[in-house]
């Protein structure tokens, strides 16, 4: 790919991303608060509400931030990753925080979801967070050099996981008190803000697990179950720069812990009535 081709790749990837960050500013995009009556809940709203979540891909990014910031709240955290052995940050996180154990789980293999919930079928399970995706190389989602092995490990991990996850561990947050079950998803997959085809399987798979959890917020309702939608912003980790590929822009994204602080008071405040909503870090509900 040629600079240009990068450069305004990743300004498209942006222009997208500056609709839902009113304090981001791009060259040439022209961004401006959300509307009052758009905004759901407040992100800066602490509670001091507690339970146990389960985080997937909580070994980086804003995976790890969550975990680290459910655990200075005084949370009992079941924080996963695919390779627990190479996971320092979280490792060191579990020595200094008895609430807060480490597992293996690779979202894709059945297996390991199935041993999971085995090993915690007594468990409440208050939050179930989807945070785990993968974004696949940009390259390989391109017209003219579409990857279809990408295309499907793309969707296994970004719609699968969720999925998988939200089957074997429905017994454990129906036993919970706060019962939610929260994807992380992304302003890529919003059909109406989408700008660009730069990631387009990664878009795709966004859309497609903002449809199944929608759909999932119908088969739990009986339940007294809340299926959350939740965009994190643009935040300044190892997937973000990817999506950007090197190119150097003049713009402030979040940083992983401040992007995690605003998505847990988001997901305290996302309520029953909301279940199956499409909402961002900042509060504001997205369009599909
Ligand atoms: N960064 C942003 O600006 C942004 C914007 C919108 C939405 N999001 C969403 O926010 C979430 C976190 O993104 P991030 O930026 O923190 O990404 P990241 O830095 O790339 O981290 C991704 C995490 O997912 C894990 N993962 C990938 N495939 C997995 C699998 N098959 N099984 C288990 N874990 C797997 C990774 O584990 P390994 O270390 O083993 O690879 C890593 O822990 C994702 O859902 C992403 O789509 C991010």
């Amino acid at each position: 790919m040629n600079k240009t081709t990068v450069f305004s790749a990743a300004a498209a990837v942006l222009a997208t991303l500056s609709i839902v960050l009113p304090d981001t500013a791009i060259a040439g995009a022209h961004t401006g608060p959300p509307r009052a009556q758009d905004l759901l809940v407040d992100p800066g709203k602490r509670s001091d509400i507690t339970g146990t979540v389960l985080i997937t891909g909580a070994n980086r990014g804003i995976g790890l931030e969550m975990a680290r910031n459910y655990a200075e709240r005084g949370w009992t955290v079941i924080a996963t990753a695919r390779n627990p052995d190479r996971a320092d940050e979280l490792n060191a996180l579990a020595a200094d925080n008895p609430g807060v154990s480490v597992e293996r789980l690779d979202v894709t293999s059945d297996a390991e979801v199935a041993a999971l919930a085995q090993k915690y079928r007594d468990q409440p399970i208050d939050v179930l967070l989807n945070n785990a995706a993968w974004l696949g190389d940009p390259a390989d989602q391109r017209l003219g050099n579409y990857n279809f092995e990408v295309l499907l490990g793309v969707m296994d991990t970004n719609v699968g996981g969720p999925l998988r996850l939200a089957e074997a561990f429905l017994d454990n947050v129906a036993r919970s008190e706060q019962k939610k079950i929260v994807g992380i998803t992304s302003a890529q997959g919003s059909l109406t803000l989408i700008r660009s085809d730069t990631i387009q399987f990664y878009n795709a798979s966004k859309t497609a697990l903002n449809m199944s959890y929608r759909a999932l917020s119908f088969a739990v309702r009986d339940k007294g179950i809340t299926v959350a939608l939740v965009s994190p912003g643009a935040v300044d980790t190892d997937m973000m720069a990817l999506a950007l590929g090197g190119a150097d822009f003049q713009m402030r994204l979040l940083t992983p812990a401040e992007s995690a602080e605003a998505v847990i008071n988001v997901i305290d405040q996302y309520g029953f009535d909301m279940s199956g909503t499409f909402i961002s870090h900042d509060g504001a509900r997205l369009p599909w």
